[in-house]
């Protein structure tokens, strides 16, 4: 569900006309809904034990006001750099709700974590540990570690965004957990009471799901049987969300149903780690039109937002569903919407039904929330598309558009 609504014919966020943000503070821009974040994530934690943690994945949406809003919610963050991490602790997400994920942690970035005392390191490979453990000791911090295991379990996802495959560059293979988990305990410096799962992304039906939380469980047991003490079972992200009409994903409680039906018995905390599911639907990319123009076969909508701002569509194939800010009469016909970056791959779609697209004209890109803002380049020297958040009837501008001057500042 989501707050994105039209009322008389013109588009709104909550209750915040489209059109005046774009009046206001130009276009491209990335609208943000708070009652949509807020509901979203009220609606995932709810649907878990009281001590589950619900880690938000800074890297679907890392705004500082978004992770501020979210940490009032009772939300934590997986985080995947330093970066993530100050962002996390600037907006207030308590340390012992924080995960570090990631494939290639740096030494000086799992110190900085270890200083902050977050809960749990995310550890990908035998080296991590090793040098996990050496900083560990250098900083007398014992660092509580949960070792990502790769369980072999295909999401059923996008290639592109499939991490739990046993060739993906991901976690540690599953017949070497036991070794792995040996190491950590006799390595100085690590409490290795966790076990972390991530099967990928953008998953729409609960298979995928079923089978990873089997195996997780398995292996919790397997390893108490061996002595480790498992504390707590981080389960990753990875609940999909509808794109396009008709898409319906699992709802946030039947995926807790559906997991915490496995997990029930095990006595260890639970760790989600959601990013698309809290933020995709609560976010829009408003574009205008800059001109229409007619190719031997085809007919064109370009647009000032372009795979710069918005990549998924280049970079996966993504659709996003289109909306027009105002309503329009007349018979809708195809367009290729393109935006005005010197590549062929700047593409929206090949077939935008639009009813008479003149330039000025108005859209939103659904769905644009999550992995939308944070993966936006400067390419072709246009500046980062600015982030605005709506609450009720007014909104502010949460991230604004650099001027020419301070993109090449950096370049003095
Ligand atoms: N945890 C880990 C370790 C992850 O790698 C990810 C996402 C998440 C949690 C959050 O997954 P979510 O709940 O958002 O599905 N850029 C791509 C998506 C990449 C996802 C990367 N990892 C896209 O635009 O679709």
């Amino acid at each position: 569900m989501h707050h994105f609504q039209y009322q008389n014919g013109a588009l709104h966020a909550e209750e915040v006309p489209l059109a005046r943000i774009a009046e206001e503070v130009g276009t491209p821009v990335y609208v943000y809904s708070a009652a949509t974040l807020r509901r979203h994530a009220s609606v995932f934690r709810e649907a878990f034990p009281a001590d589950t943690v619900t880690a938000f994945s800074v890297k679907a949406l890392s705004n500082l006001h978004v992770l501020k809003l979210l940490a009032s919610e009772g939300l934590g963050a997986d985080v995947v750099s330093v970066g993530e991490l100050e962002r996390a602790l600037r907006a207030g997400m308590k340390p012992d709700q924080i995960v570090f994920s990631g494939v290639g942690k740096r030494r000086e970035e799992l110190r900085a974590a270890l200083r902050a005392r977050i809960l749990q390191f995310n550890v990908e490979s035998e080296a991590e540990l090793r040098t996990l453990s050496e900083v560990a000791e250098e900083e007398g911090i014992e660092a509580s570690v949960a070792l990502r295991i790769n369980p072999d379990v295909d999401a059923l996802t996008l290639p592109g965004i499939s991490t739990g495959k046993k060739d993906d560059k991901f976690g540690i293979p599953w017949e070497r957990a036991l070794e792995t988990y040996t190491l950590a305990r006799d390595l100085p410096g690590l409490k290795p009471d966790g076990l972390d799962f991530h099967i990928g992304s953008q998953i729409t039906s609960l298979g995928p799901f079923e089978r990873a939380a089997e195996r997780a469980a398995s292996l919790v047991r397997e390893l108490r049987g061996a002595g480790f003490d498992i504390r707590r079972l981080d389960l990753g992200g990875g609940l999909g969300i509808p794109y396009a009409d008709g898409d319906q994903p699992p709802l946030p409680s039947a995926y807790a149903e559906a997991v915490t039906k496995i997990t029930a018995g095990l006595d260890v905390q639970l760790i989600f780690e959601p990013g698309r599911v809290i933020a995709g639907n609560a976010g829009v990319l408003l574009t205008s039109v800059v001109l229409t123009k007619h190719q031997t076969t085809k007919n064109f909508v370009v647009v000032d937002a372009a795979m710069n701002d918005l990549i998924r569509p280049a970079l996966y194939g993504a659709t996003h569903r289109l909306l027009p800010v105002a309503q329009k009469e007349g018979d809708p016909s195809a367009y290729a919407l393109v935006g005005p970056v010197c590549e062929s791959t700047d593409k929206f779609t090949d077939a935008a039904m639009l009813a008479d697209p003149q330039a000025g004209d108005l859209l939103a890109f659904g769905t644009a929330g999550a992995y939308g803002a944070v993966q936006a380049s400067q390419y072709n020297t246009r500046p980062l598309v600015p982030e605005v958040l709506v609450d009720g009837g007014s909104y502010k501008v949460i991230r604004r558009r650099p001027t020419l001057d301070e993109m090449l500042a950096l370049e003095e």
